[in-house]
Order: C-alpha cells, then sequence, then structure tokens
C-alpha cells in the first residue's frame, strides 16, 4: 500500500511519524473518509467542505487549498489501484513538546491511505442487522470530524460484545446516531433523521439520502427522534459512507417492524444504488 504523508508517497512500511505528534498524544486532529466508485470521489465537494469545517472548528490551518486535496487524492487512488475504495484522510495538528495549548511552531501532520471497500454483504441486507442503543456519553461537538474517538470506540466495543453491529446513541431521551453512523427512521411510513446541529456528525451519506427521497417525493421529515420513536418504528436504519444503508432488523433484542428489511429502505437502497451507478458512468 501506497499512503500519502506530508507531502511524499511512499510504502506504508517506511511512513513514520513523530511520538511527539499532538495527532499520537492527544488525539488532536481531524479526518475524513471519502468512497471513490469507478475511480470517481463519492461527493468529494462536500466531504472536503466538511473538512474545511473541521479544520476551522479545531483552528488547524488548512494545509492544502481545494486543487491540492483533489489533486493528493486522485494521485493518491491511482498509486493503489483497484476496484471500489475508501480514502482516509487525517490531519494533526502536527509534532511539539506536549502542553495542551496550541504549539506556536507545529505545522500539520497530513496523513491519507486507500483502504479497499467492500460491497454490502447481500446475506446482511437480506436479514438486516442488530443493534443496542447506550447512553450517548460523548463530548458537545460531534458535529467536528475528530480523530478523538474514545467514546464510539467503547460503545462500538459494547455493541460488538452484545451481538450488534451497531451502537445507537440515547441523549436526554432522543436518539441520537450510531457510533459511527447516522440515523434513520420511518413512522407511519415517513421518513424521519435527527436534524443536523452539535450534537451530530453531518454525514454525507445522511445528506445523499435526504436530497433522493426530496428528489423523488418520498415524505422525509429532519426532526428529533426520542427514544420512544425509536422503539415504535417501522424501520431503522444506519447510514454511513462504508455502510451505505444498513437496515436495523433488531433492536435491544427486539424485532424492528416484522423483523425484515422494509419497503421504504428497499425504495431508497436503489435510489443510492443508481447515484452510485451515475457516479461510476461520470454522470454526477
Ligand atoms: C459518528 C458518526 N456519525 C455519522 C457518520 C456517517 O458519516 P458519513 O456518511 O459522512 O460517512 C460517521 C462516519 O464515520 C460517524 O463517525
Amino acid at each position: 500500500m501506497i499512503v500519502y504523508l506530508n507531502g511524499h508517497y511512499l510504502p506504508e512500511s517506511e511512513a513514520r511519524v513523530s511520538v511527539l505528534d499532538r495527532g499520537f498524544l492527544f488525539g488532536d486532529g481531524v479526518y475524513e473518509v471519502v468512497p471513490a466508485y469507478g475511480g470517481r470521489l463519492f461527493r468529494l465537494e462536500q466531504h472536503l467542505d466538511r473538512l474545511d469545517r473541521s479544520l476551522a472548528a479545531v483552528r488547524i490551518m488548512p494545509p492544502l487549498d481545494r486543487a491540492g486535496w483533489t489533486r493528493m487524492l486522485t494521485e493518491l487512488l491511482a498509486r493503489n489501484p483497484g476496484g471500489d475504495r475508501s480514502v482516509y484522510l487525517q490531519v494533526t495538528r502536527g509534532a511539539a513538546r506536549r502542553d495542551h495549548a496550541f504549539p506556536e511552531d507545529a505545522s500539520p501532520t497530513v496523513f491519507a491511505m486507500v483502504n479497499p471497500l467492500q460491497p454490502g454483504d447481500p446475506a446482511l441486507l437480506e436479514t438486516g442487522v442488530a443493534a443496542v442503543t447506550m447512553p450517548d456519553t460523548r463530548w458537545a461537538r460531534c458535529d467536528i470530524k475528530a480523530i478523538t474517538l474514545l467514546a464510539n470506540i467503547l460503545a462500538r466495543q459494547q455493541a460488538v460484545e452484545a451481538g450488534a453491529t451497531e451502537a445507537i446513541l440515547v441523549r436526554a431521551g432522543r436518539a441520537i446516531e450510531g457510533a459511527a453512523s447516522n440515523l434513520f427512521v420511518v413512522g407511519d411510513g415517513v421518513i424521519v433523521t435527527p436534524p443536523k446541529d452539535q450534537s451530530l456528525l453531518p454525514g454525507i451519506t445522511r445528506d445523499l439520502v435526504v436530497e433522493l427521497a426530496e428528489a423523488h417525493n418520498v415524505p422525509l421529515m429532519e426532526t428529533p427522534v426520542t427514544e420512544a420513536d425509536l422503539r415504535a418504528a417501522e424501520e431503522i436504519w444506519l447510514t454511513s459512507s462504508t455502510k451505505e444503508i444498513l437496515p436495523v432488523t433488531r433492536l435491544d433484542d427486539r424485532p424492528v417492524g416484522d423483523g425484515r428489511p422494509g419497503p421504504v429502505w428497499a425504495r431508497m437502497m436503489k435510489l443510492y444504488q443508481d447515484y452510485k451507478q451515475q457516479l461510476r458512468e461520470g454522470r454526477v
């Protein structure tokens, strides 16, 4: 695997960062995951917009401009040929003597790597997956795509140990999102997803699902989802760049709806796959 580190393309085994890097010592950095289908970057503008917002929120100067990011990501994909892939991109505040306050002289560390993107397991899409609810113990700026992910890691691990695929995080009686995914429910045939605010990550997949629903007149509301709404939902889905739209058919060991992926999910999944196909053909 060829990775990108601070302006260089090099084998992963040769890439080195300082032990004083603030990403290593503090989790002081932000990241993006950008899928690429048929060699084309998925919603690149939206991913770079979110990266800019994350960098601005944590006050790291953008190390590259829009054209620079695009050139680097395109070059990295070209150096790692293959099928569908995703690019992981991380920017930390850089290496400096350990002190919480910002260093004066550090320059950001930029790292990117390419991973294969596995197509959704057809068996899983047939049956759906299990999710468990748990308290949202994260900080108050979940809209920043920060590499500091300890609360998300602990939630996901707890879900895995309970035999589930994802944790759905609940805060003050509201279901917010998954440990690494956004949340959609269907109630009375209407899709509902929590509105974007500082309590959740504004997912690029989420926004595309909202956009596709609007474009095809599928009823959708961006309003808070209470824990009661979640438990009464006809359908529950989780979205992310790597999970796409994943149907949840068991919640806390009870079936969701009739325990099978629902018709509204099937409709949106079809629209999502059509969109990916258009991207492969260079039509979006
Ligand atoms: C906490 C959280 N919410 C939502 C998402 C989904 O975001 P996207 O659709 O941009 O992958 C992620 C992605 O990793 C995430 O970590």
